[in-house]
């Protein structure tokens, strides 16, 4: 979500007629656009910080701006601990920049409401074959280790024929793939009032799935209380849905889950693992684990090492938990997992995902699928980069251009990536 609110906040600052500089220190306006999902996001953003106001010392016309999650989270005190700030917004009003930097106005200025979708300003893609769709924003749930419920408010969802609008006006810009964005994106359309915009998060995959031109379909993230089989069956149905989804699991133990406040516990997750499988016997599925939860005892975080053995994720987000302001999990400073044990555990369960991820990628060699290519490869230019439609990157050899698709067939396989040779027959045959 923090990417494509950067790749809009460039798109308004073109639009508004700014250029990126080579170097930071030749910049007339220096924007960070922070994140505030872990400590170490904040403290990196710090230092960073730190530096754009060694620059202003020099040159006291440039105008520093800070945006995101953090502003959000400290609001107008950043003025009263960083005076050399200039302006300062919240994910709910990025718009507000365009206002302030037109204006001619010489004091500092705040703007926390929940106000604005980012999605409805001008984008700035990263590939032009690739997009951003934020479908939705804020949150409704409540899980106690999370700050994003309020640095983004209640979940508020964009109408589903705006959507679909925007979506059919990005393919015919030469969109091949497309990223549905939300904090729980399978909530999508329940608190939307009825009328004409108002559909389910199946529905919108529905229609999405029928504009001509876009190949594929990837959403993140998906809550597993509410992961339904209308969402299910559309992976299963849809060709343009892709063969992925990630099903963020935090925590195997449901006492921990419970603490949490996750709304589902063990056996309702991999119940819904096998719906999922049942319908879909070849979906990738990846998850994100925290470990270290207050309290987390070595027998809740043996269950989650259960769980994730037992699933065989094809990969894994895994983060040590970090006590973010003003959460309920925060206030249980008693139970606080050392961090060394936190470090242990996080080795043991990174094994584990890592052993799983490996044995299920072997699945795909021997096969012939169909690769996004991305650009040449990060290790070997002379090699190309890409996708399965699994998510799964693959590193091959041909020759194709950024945003084609190819077919490649996988010769082996690793915990993170594919490695496979560009099928020139089957190529010859699509
Ligand atoms: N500490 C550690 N990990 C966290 N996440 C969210 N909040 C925290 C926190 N306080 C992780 C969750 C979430 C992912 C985006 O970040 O696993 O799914
Ligand atoms: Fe945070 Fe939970 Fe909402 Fe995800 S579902 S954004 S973890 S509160």
């Amino acid at each position: 979500m923090n990417e494509h609110d950067s790749e809009r906040m460039k798109g308004m600052l073109e639009s508004l007629g700014y250029t990126e500089t080579a170097e930071q220190q030749d910049a007339g306006l220096i924007l960070f656009n922070t994140c505030s999902i872990r400590e170490k996001a904040d403290s990196r953003f710090i230092s960073y910080l730190q530096l754009a106001a060694s620059y202003k010392r020099r040159d006291p016309e440039i105008v520093i701006g800070v945006g995101g999650c953090w502003a959000q989270s400290v609001k107008e005190d950043v003025f009263r601990r960083f005076p050399f700030v200039d302006v300062a917004f919240g994910p709910g009003q990025v718009h507000k920049l365009a206002e302030f930097l037109t204006s001619e106005s010489l004091t500092a200025q705040g703007f926390f409401e929940f106000e604005g979708f980012t999605g409805h300003l001008p984008e700035k893609r990263a590939r032009s074959f690739q997009s951003w769709v934020q479908i939705s924003v804020g949150c409704n749930m409540k899980c106690s280790y999370c700050i994003v419920p309020s640095t983004r408010g209640r979940q508020v969802d964009r109408p589903l024929d705006e959507l679909v609008a925007e979506v059919r006006a990005q393919v015919a810009e030469g969109v091949r793939e497309v990223t549905l964005l939300g904090q729980n994106v399978n909530a999508y359309g329940r608190e939307m009032r009825a009328g004409a915009g108002r559909g389910s998060f199946a529905q919108l995959l529905h229609e999405l799935d029928a504009i001509d031109g876009l190949d594929r379909i990837r959403y993140t993230s998906p809550h597993p209380q509410d992961m339904k089989e209308d969402v299910v069956l559309a992976h299963a149905e849809l060709d343009s849905v892709c063969p992925h989804m990630h099903l963020p699991l935090q925590s195997g133990s449901s006492r921990i889950l419970k603490a949490m406040r996750r709304t589902y516990n063990r056996e309702r997750f991999l119940d819904r693992v096998a719906l999922i499988r049942e319908h879909n016997p070849d979906i990738a599925l990846t998850t994100d684990v925290i470990v270290g939860f207050p309290g987390e005892t070595e027998e809740d975080f043996a269950e989650t090492l259960e769980v994730c053995e037992a699933v065989g994720f094809d990969g894994a987000f895994t983060f040590i938990y970090s006590p973010r302001r003003e959460t309920e999990a925060a206030e249980l400073v008693a139970d606080f997992v050392g961090h060394e044990v936190s470090v242990e555990r996080m080795d043991r369960l990174v094994e584990v995902i890592q052993r799983r991820a490996g044995e299920q990628a072997r699945r795909f060699v021997g096969r012939t699928l169909d690769v996004l290519v991305e650009g040449s490869s990060r290790t070997d230019a002379a090699r190309l980069r890409g996708r399965i439609g699994h998510g799964k990157v693959v590193n091959f050899s041909g020759l194709a251009e950024p945003g084609e698709i190819v077919p490649v067939a996988i010769t082996s396989a690793t915990s993170q990536t594919l490695a496979g040779e560009m099928s020139l027959l089957a190529r010859a045959l699509t």
